[in-house]
């Protein structure tokens, strides 16, 4: 197809429609509509031909794909240099291609002036909601060009009463803490300078507007596992526009003669009903991703908090026991396994087991923890090394390093150079070395330091080592997830640091965070779950008072919150009473009725943390059984005391004339929604599983 003024393209998913268009001039990409199938038929809510006083009309033109010569002022996604220092690019639409099922569309343009050529692309996948959108870049100029601005597209959003905006910000133990942001004017701004999307925001914006936060959402979030940046600007007309993108923590990129740069995938999500309706397209989304990845997960045990260093075979094996005796499925091993582990100050990079702490060898103690019928998983940080290591002492130039300066140590290690292509070998061979020598089921990637050194040694530049480091993860993941079909991969990076599409289309399960305090967990995996579906949400039930939250909650609270997700236990089960432990493995035979519900379920987020209301429903794809984990959120003395009705949990999604059963209990799915299900709550009882079966 030839470039041709005025001309429109719609993609469609399972509910939604994207529209945009080219204008007449050629010169951009503008949406059109973005919403329900049949939202684009009628005026464009975006659209905007009045009068641009001190602007240009591109500043207030809703343009997909927008350079510094399309919106000078108000925020260009792309700006590029040429090597004398001249900016602006200026594009004109040379041709389009949209598939017949309406799901690809690219549209190309060329700047005459420098030679760029950049394609547009959107991909919706089958049965989705989400809009996928990436740039790629080609130098056919006959000079290189420096890329000083690399977003991957901006998003336009409606918002004629004021932007009402919703994102996770945290810091290490306290990630994933959803916040609302109203938006009257002005700019919003987001992002990670880390080589790593970070604990203290998450690549991912809602936007609604304010008069409606019940109706219409959009969503965006980026694919990209290192530096990045999110805007959102709400113009004088209403008009919100999200900027998502690159971070370019390393200075602009190079774009040589005849190179070709893709940009990372930004994703858009749309729904109807609120956050609570995002969140499904969100995992929706995900569980395609994960594909046929996406299966109920082990309940599994890990020995961090109960052994943290001091890992040994026999202490290791006595919580392998009662683990197996609980019903759990995986022991994993954390830190502490390898040669010169045994505080944070030494050993990585010498991924050895250790013979003094594995005397009879790793093969027999991974052997006899498989003989309790349990599978295996080991804890493994391979991009880092620590000073104290032979790894450093044979390769101190593979870490990222500015010659002459310092290094800066982050929990006393470094980073390796993974960009390197030696670097990457080795990580790669590594751990594909440790699946391939030990029988190894399950593998906890981490990784607990940000870079902080922008060069390498030599100081040759100028480079794109969060680009590079990001690509050679990815294909690293890539790689073992092919030639290791059948083992999980946990990413982590002192816990949710590493969470984005990028890594929920490589990893099986994310550890969103260190803190397992029962309330402070509660907030972090409510805003967890508006972003990631279940069958990523790694949670432990460790013990009382624990590390961060002496807030007292019981064994069934600590339970039911970690059945949230994928089930684990961190607790020190050695210490745990015969009661505990009959407890527990009754709460883990329960899990494994319902696990599959809470994998594939639609998921709705019932009240908050911070409200009397809290609970999370899964309802069965085939509406058969509904799986409701509901939390107490308040103070414990007291309750039931005092004249009090029980809290109600106003269900979504039922069918209104269906009637369902939890025992002798029976409501109708009217009641459900309206009134809401019953949970009473005292000192002894503080969560409650209910499973609700449809007569
Ligand atoms: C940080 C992780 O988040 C923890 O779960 C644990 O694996 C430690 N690292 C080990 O050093």
């Amino acid at each position: 197809m030839t470039a041709e003024a005025g001309q429109r393209w719609t993609l469609r998913g399972a509910h939604t429609e994207y529209t945009v268009t080219v204008p007449a001039h050629g010169r951009w990409l503008e949406l059109v509509a973005w919403g329900p199938h049949g939202v684009s038929d009628g005026p464009s809510p975006v659209a905007y031909d009045g009068p641009v006083p001190f602007l240009t009309a591109g500043d207030a033109a809703p343009i997909e794909y927008a350079t510094d010569a399309d919106r000078p002022f108000t925020g260009a996604d792309l700006v590029i240099e040429t090597v004398d220092g001249k900016r602006r690019v200026g594009f004109v639409h040379t041709d389009a291609r949209i598939d017949a099922g309406q799901r690809e569309l690219a549209v190309d343009f060329a700047d005459p002036v420098t030679g760029l050529r950049a394609t547009v692309h959107y991909l919706v996948p089958d049965g989705t909601d989400v809009v996928q959108r990436w740039v790629e870049l080609t130098n056919d100029g006959t000079a290189p060009l420096r890329v000083v601005r690399a977003g991957s597209g901006g998003f336009c959003v409606p918002t004629p009463h004021g932007a009402l905006l919703s994102h996770q910000w945290g810091q290490w133990s306290q990630e994933f803490q959803l916040s609302h942001v109203e938006l009257g004017h002005g700019t919003f701004g987001i992002g990670s300078s880390q080589g790593v999307p970070g604990h203290l925001h998450v690549p991912w914006l809602a936007v609604r507007d304010t008069a409606d936060p019940a109706g219409p959402a959009w969503g965006m979030a980026l694919a990209w596992t290192g530096s990045w940046e999110i805007s959102a600007e709400r113009d004088t007309g209403g008009l919100t526009r999200v900027r998502a993108g690159r971070q370019l923590v390393d200075g602009p990129l190079e774009l040589a003669v005849g190179e070709r740069l893709s940009l990372p995938v930004v994703t858009g999500a749309y729904s109807p009903d609120g956050l609570d309706g995002l969140a499904q397209v969100w995992h929706t989304h995900q569980r395609l991703l994960a594909g046929d990845r996406l299966t109920p997960r082990p309940v599994l045990y890990n020995s961090w908090e109960a052994t943290y260093f001091a890992v040994e075979a026999e202490s290791q094996l006595a919580l392998a026991r009662i683990a197996a005796e609980l019903g759990v499925e995986t022991f994993v091993v954390d830190d502490g396994w390898f040669v010169g582990r045994n505080d944070d100050t030494a050993g990585l990079g010498d991924w050895t087991p250790d013979p003094a702490k594995f005397p009879a060898g790793f093969d027999t103690f991974i052997a006899e923890v498989r003989a309790l019928g349990l599978n295996f998983g080991l804890w493994v940080e391979p991009e880092c090394v620590n000073p104290k290591s032979t790894l450093y002492a044979e390769h101190p130039d593979w870490v990222y390093v500015v010659d002459g300066r310092p290094l800066t140590p982050v929990r006393n290690q470094y980073l390796l150079d993974l960009g390197r292509p030696e670097v990457a070998e080795f990580v790669h061979s590594t751990v594909d070395g440790l699946l391939r020598r030990y029988d190894i089921d399950y593998l906890k990637w981490d990784f607990n330091r940000p870079r902080t050194e922008p060069g390498r040694p030599g100081g040759v530049g100028p480079l794109d080592l969060d680009g590079a480091h990001v690509a050679n993860l990815h294909r690293i993941y890539e790689r073992l997830r092919r030639d290791h079909p059948d083992v999980l991969i946990e990413a982590c990076a002192g816990g949710g640091g590493r969470t984005d599409l990028a890594m929920a289309a490589r990893a099986d399960v994310f550890w969103p965070s260190d803190n397992t305090g029962p309330l402070d967990r509660l907030a972090i995996q409510y805003g967890f779950l508006h972003a990631n579906a279940p069958h990523l949400l790694s949670s432990w039930v460790t013990d009382a008072p624990g590390l961060f939250d002496p807030r007292p909650r019981t064994l069934a609270f600590r339970f039911v919150l970690a059945m949230a997700g994928v089930l684990g236990i961190g607790a020190d089960i050695r210490a745990w009473t015969p009661a505990e432990r009959a407890e527990a493995a009754d709460w883990i035979a329960r899990y494994k009725e319902i696990r599959d519900v809470v994998t594939r379920g639609e998921v709705h987020l019932i009240g908050g943390p911070d409200q009397a209301r809290c609970a999370v429903q899964y309802t069965a794809p085939d509406e058969r059984r509904v799986v409701v984990l509901a939390w107490h959120t308040g103070r414990l003395d007291g309750a039931g005391l005092l004249p009090s009705r029980p809290v109600r949990l106003p269900l979504r999604g039922l069918d209104p004339a269906a009637r369902y059963s939890d025992g002798d209990r029976h409501y109708s799915g009217s009641h459900l929604a309206a009134v809401g299900l019953p949970v009473r709550w005292s000192a002894t009882h503080d969560a409650d599983l209910i499973v609700l079966t449809r007569d």
